[in-house]
């Protein structure tokens, strides 16, 4: 099968598109025939070497997929040849990963794709949806009525947790790098949007009012300016910048009753995964959650699509606004 992978970490170009064997499920394994596949930031740090635990060689990169199930190993029970599945958690904790024509998933990590849902808004779904679910509801308990901030709309990330937040009747506030991008945020729902490079993002929190869950997704971290806008009893969620050392105003913080909750996608158990995909499908069914798709590109330029994120997540090109999606 025609597969993307790396046979050492480095840099986007060590990714090969070449001929692999074609996985057999075993246990309770499902073989995926797959359909697309998203790339996200965290592949980029698994292929540099970050990440490096237990990974096998040659590592098909990429967590995120959806396809058609092939086949099903003697274990397993959920699915059937023939079903829609999508998933995440692959290619990372010593699991091959989803750039292929063919992957063998455990069933724990599939789910059923809803009948109006395309293969490739399931697979641009699959972790920034789980993701932002378990923030918002298992680590935020985000309640109708409250505010809601997040930076980036129009991003993997972002544009879930507007759409969430909107689907469960909070006001979102959120920011975006250009008019376009703003566009984008309010179409998804957000209740009011800020161009951070050309406006007054505190001017417009204090507008909005105060925040009851703060949605950190960027890197670096400013806890003086989140506590200033957060409400009483307010939370704020962490979940990205492994190398940020902030500054922590302890009085700000307790004076307020505040939690901050930091939490990583990989931590979360299948069944607590499982519950945040039943939602997820329950909204894309609805159409209240569409995640946000830049671009689509033939797997073969995989290598291409990993240094476009790797430009955007750690360079702050600008220049995406959603996922990229592969197709095999
Ligand atoms: N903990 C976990 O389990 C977990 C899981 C998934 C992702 N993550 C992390 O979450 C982060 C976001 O992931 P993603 O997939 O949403 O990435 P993404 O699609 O690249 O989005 C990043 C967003 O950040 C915004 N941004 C960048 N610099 C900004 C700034 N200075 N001010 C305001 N906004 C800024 C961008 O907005 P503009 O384009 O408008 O500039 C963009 O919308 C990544 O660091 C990723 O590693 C963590």
């Amino acid at each position: 099968m025609k597969a993307a992978y790396i046979e050492r970490f480095g840099s986007p170009d060590t990714i090969c598109f070449g001929s692999l064997p074609k996985p057999k499920p075993t246990g309770s394994q499902v073989l995926v025939r797959v359909k697309a596949v998203s790339v996200n930031p965290v592949d980029t740090y698994i292929r540099a070497g970050k990440l490096a635990v237990g990974t096998p060689m040659p590592l098909i990169v990429g967590c995120d997929l959806a396809g058609v199930v092939e086949a099903v190993g003697p274990e397993a029970t959920r699915f059937a040849k023939g079903d829609r599945v999508w998933g995440s958690n692959q290619g990372i904790s010593g699991r091959q990963g989803t750039f292929a024509e063919f992957a063998a998933v455990d069933q724990q990590w599939l789910y059923p794709t809803p009948e109006n849902v395309s293969d490739q808004e399931a697979a641009a779904v699959a972790m920034v949806g789980l993701t932002s679910h378990l923030g918002l509801f298992r680590e935020a308990q985000l309640k109708a009525g409250e505010n809601v901030f997040v930076h980036g709309g129009s991003g993997g990330i972002g544009s879930c947790v507007v759409q969430m937040a909107k689907a469960v009747g909070a006001r979102v506030l959120t920011t975006a790098g250009s008019d376009e991008k703003v566009k984008i945020c309010r179409r998804l729902g957000a209740t009011m949007v800020v161009n951070y490079k050309t406006q007054d993002v505190d001017v417009a929190i204090e507008k909005f009012g105060p925040i009851h869950v703060w949605f950190e997704n960027l890197r670096e971290h400013d806890f003086e300016r989140v506590l200033r806008h957060l409400a009483l009893r307010g939370r704020i969620v962490v979940m990205a910048g492994r190398e940020s050392h902030p500054v922590f105003p302890m009085g700000l913080f307790y004076w307020k009753d505040a939690q901050l909750l930091g939490y990583a996608l990989l931590n979360a158990s299948a069944e607590e995964q499982r519950k945040s995909a039943a939602e997820i499908n329950r909204w894309m069914s609805k159409g209240k959650l569409r995640p946000r798709i830049d671009r689509v590109l033939p797997l073969s330029e995989a290598a291409a699509a990993h240094q476009l994120q790797e430009e955007n997540t750690l360079g702050k090109a600008g220049t995406l606004a959603g996922k990229i999606v592969l197709v095999p």
